[in-house]
């Protein structure tokens, strides 16, 4: 079989194994991983890491895993968080309930960061954040929230204390009052439906970096749809929507868009 039909058969393959949508993530990127992995096992084609792959869930489980790639921590780009602080007084006059979401929230750092800030620095302001993540392992993790104190280089120490409760091991858990202002749930940006249409905040930062051109296109339409009218998005900092007008997005700063 050719190597592009092969590798066609694998990444569809593994959608329905995994139910990551790996054919819609860019196919450099995809081919440069998955071919170190099956060099590390000496296997030479796709067709040959898939039966690997099926025939030991555990080998499938770690390769879901790596794919997966969680990596997050609170406050991550400070600064930012501090451009968005700026927009939540006028958002919130016009709602009673502001309604946040942490589009690919991994462990929920990013989720229960903003949850911070708002119970920092916006008392009064009722909120609710909704996370959604495609893997059910980062999920577990976001809704018991325990980190260690890697994930917590950007934070100010003092809201650390604040906001967590500490264990021995140096392991820190959110606040059940933090914790009761958020939900997490399962999904796929890209395939999948938003959790709400009503959002006034979106946060997606460090996701679509891995999916091709029409899958960042399908996200970032999803996104528009689940904002309501004069509702922001917050991408990544190193991130842009090319051509934001096409989803009813306006560019307000370099990663901030509102949706009109
Ligand atoms: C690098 S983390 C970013 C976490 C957080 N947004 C941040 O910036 O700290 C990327 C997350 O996107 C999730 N993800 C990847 N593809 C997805 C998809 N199609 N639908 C939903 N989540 C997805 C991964 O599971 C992972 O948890």
């Amino acid at each position: 079989m050719d190597d592009q039909k092969e590798y066609k058969e694998f990444t569809e393959e593994i959608f329905r194994l995994t139910s990551i949508p790996l054919h819609l993530y860019r196919e450099n990127q995809v081919r440069r991983r998955v071919t170190l992995w099956m060099s590390f096992l000496g296997i030479k084609t796709f067709g040959e890491y898939l039966s690997y792959l099926k025939s030991n869930p555990k080998a499938l489980e770690e390769f879901k895993k790596k794919f997966t790639i969680n990596v997050s921590e609170f406050f991550r780009n400070p600064e930012l968080f501090e451009e968005l602080q700026k927009y939540i007084p006028e958002l919130s006059k016009k709602t009673d309930v502001l309604r946040i979401y942490s589009a690919g929230c991994s462990v929920g750092a990013e989720a229960y960061t903003v949850a911070i800030i708002l119970n920092e620095y916006f008392k009064g302001i009722k909120y609710h954040i909704w996370g959604l993540d495609i893997d059910d392992e980062a999920l577990e993790k976001a809704k018991i929230g325990i980190y260690t104190k890697d994930f917590f280089k950007s934070a100010k120490a003092q809201l650390l204390e604040k906001y967590f409760k500490k264990f021995p091991d140096e392991k820190y858990q959110v606040n059940d009052d933090i914790k009761q202002n958020t939900t997490f749930l399962r999904g796929d940006l890209i395939l999948g439906e938003p959790p709400r249409l009503d959002f006034d905040i979106v946060l997606c930062r460090n996701v679509v970096i891995y999916f091709d051109e029409e899958a960042k296109e399908k996200v970032y339409a999803n996104i528009s749809k689940s904002l309501k009218l004069g509702g922001i998005l917050f991408v990544g900092a190193t991130e842009r929507v090319f051509n934001a007008r096409r989803f009813s997005l306006e560019y307000v700063s370099s990663f901030i868009y509102k949706k009109v």
